[in-house]
Parts: structure tokens; sequence; C-alpha cells
């Protein structure tokens, strides 16, 4: 049996919808638009585009985006000091600083300098803290996009078995925190797995939904499911394509044309999980613009 592709451009485009009828709402009541600044340090093309994309989000659901440049020289305190400035700028909503930064510059400590109330991203401190708490406020874009994704799919979270791999701060740990949750869409037995674990394939078959976000191109092969499993693939890994204007096409962890004929639903990449993670930070955006 072939699984059913859980298509992340569908959902994403109704959680968008959503969020710009919120928008016009909140513009109706004669508040501001909300607005997002971006803080883009240096020119990674990776970056660049992220940026690019999040900005059309905005666009799109008539949320204002500001973009601030530093040079990839910046050092940590010009950064702080911009990063001061929108905290102290009431026209900005939510600020997002793109990641990877300057090797030089200690990427915790921006994160932690960052007002609460305007890290969307969800990856300071006191928003990850409120998260384990049990009281989140922002939860970083791609968890809360996977689970998202999972609920407006119709796939029950309660009581499955859950194994992520990847305990990144950014992914595998907030997320298991989201799915274990005592909440409804939550709830579930989660299992986290790293390069530390020992037989991943052992564990990995236990799982009634798979989460990847490793970033190794075809590390989830099809003996690795449990027939009928839900997959989800975060891993986003480039591979040369002279065919393509960019030079490369993206593929994510799983060996997609052979697990999803074990499987029985599925992510792709492109199309899954990255649009969700974008049409989050819109949701938390506008969270920031309603307080
Ligand atoms: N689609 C999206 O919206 C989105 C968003 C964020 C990230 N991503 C993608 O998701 C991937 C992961 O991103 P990240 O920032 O979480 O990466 P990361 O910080 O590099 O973390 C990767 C995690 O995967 C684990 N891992 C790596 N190889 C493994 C293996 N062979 N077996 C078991 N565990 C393994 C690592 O274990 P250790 O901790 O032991 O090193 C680490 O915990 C990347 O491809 C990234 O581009 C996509």
């Amino acid at each position: 049996m072939t699984a059913r592709i859980i298509d992340g451009d569908v959902v994403a485009s109704d959680v968008r919808a959503e969020v710009a009828s919120a928008v016009e709402g909140l513009c109706a009541s004669g508040r501001q638009k909300p607005t997002l600044a971006a803080l883009l340090v240096g020119n990674d093309p990776a970056s660049e585009t992220y940026v690019r994309l999040k900005r059309r989000d905005c666009a799109e659901v008539g949320i204002t985006s500001v973009l601030v440049r530093l040079p990839a020289t910046a050092s940590e305190e010009q950064i702080l000091s911009v990063v001061q400035d929108l905290n102290a700028d009431e026209s900005i909503d939510g600020v997002i600083v793109q990641k990877p930064l300057p090797e030089s510059v200690d990427a915790v400590l921006i994160d932690s300098v960052l007002a609460p109330s305007k890290d969307v991203d969800g990856t300071g401190p006191t928003n990850l803290g409120l998260l384990v708490r049990g009281y989140p406020s922002f939860i970083p874009a791609t968890p809360a996009g996977i689970q998202q994704l999972l609920v407006r799919s119709k796939i029950d979270i309660q009581g499955m078995q859950v194994v992520i791999v990847g305990r990144s701060i950014l992914v595998g740990r907030p997320l298991a925190l989201v799915l274990s949750a005592k909440n409804e869409g939550a709830n579930a037995t989660v299992t986290l797995v790293h390069t530390g674990t020992s037989d991943l394939r052992s564990i990995t078959r236990q799982a009634d939904i798979l989460v990847t976000a490793a970033g190794q191109l075809n590390l989830i092969t099809a003996d690795m499911i449990q027939p009928g499993a839900v997959v989800i693939d975060v891993g986003m890994n480039r591979i040369d394509d002279a065919s393509k204007r960019t030079g490369y096409r993206l593929s994510g962890d799983v060996d997609f044309e052979a697990v999803k004929e074990v499987a029985g639903a599925i992510t792709p990449v492109p199309g899954g999980v990255g649009p969700m993670t974008r049409a989050m930070l819109l949701v938390n955006t506008l969270k920031a613009a309603q307080v």
C-alpha cells in the first residue's frame, strides 16, 4: 500500500488564510498591522532565501515586514545593540534573528537579550522555559508546525508512540515537549533518539509516528518503519543538481520512494514541514501583536 502524502503546502495555505483573516479583524478594530522584523547578519544564501520567503508570506497575510541587515563582519556588540533597538521599538511586534550567526557571535546570548514578548521564534530562554513548565507562549515554529500538520491531517497523537530523531534546541527537544504535553493534540509517549542511540532501527520500528530531524540524507530506510506508521520528514539536505537554477535540490532524511511503500502517511521534502514552519511564524507574529 502506498502512503497518504501529507501536503504541507495545502495545510500551510489554510493557516495563512486564517492569519490573514485575523489580521484584517485586528486592523478593523483600529489596531496597527502586525509588524515582524528580521535581522539578517551577512549574506548566507540559504538565510537570504529563508528571509525572502518569510517576507513574502508576511505580505500575503497583511503583516508588515522589516528587514534589518548587518554585514558578516558585525561584532556581537553591534548585533546586541540592534536587538535592543528592536526591543525598544514599539512599532515592532515580533523579531527573528536569522541563524546561523557568524561563528564569533554567541547566538545564545543574542537570543537571551531579545524581549520574550517579541521572541516569535520561541528560542529564547524565557519562551523555552515556559514550554518546559507547561505554559507555552511562543512555541518554536517547526515543532508547532509539525503538531498542526498532524492535527489538521486528522492524525491521532494521543497515546501514540512517537519517536523523534534529533535533539536540537530548534526542533527535536521542543517537539518532544509539545507532543508529550498533557493536552489535546498531544499526550503521546515520546522517545528522543540521537547519535548516542544504539540500535536506532529497533526504536524507530516501534514508532506510530516517526519524526526525523537529523539532517542526514536517506538516514531513514524502509526497514526502519513500522508498517502503516506516520512519517514526518523535517530534514532538508542539499543535493547538487545542475538542472536547477540554484544548482541544488532539497531532499529529506527519509528514503522517500521506498518508505512511502511501507508508511501509512508521509510528508514530502520539499512541501511538507517547511511551509508549516513559515506559517507558524506568522501565527506567532499575530499573537505578539494581539497582546
Ligand atoms: N523544514 C523545516 O522547517 C526545518 C526547520 C529546521 C530544521 N530543518 C532541517 O532539519 C534538519 C535538522 O535540523 P536541526 O537544526 O535540528 O539540526 P542539528 O542541530 O544538526 O541536529 C541534528 C540532530 O540529529 C541528530 N543526528 C544526526 N545524525 C544522526 C544519526 N545518524 N542518527 C541519529 N541521530 C542523528 C543529532 O544528534 P547529536 O545531538 O547526537 O549530534 C542532532 O541531535 C536539517 O536538515 C535542517 O535543515 C528543517
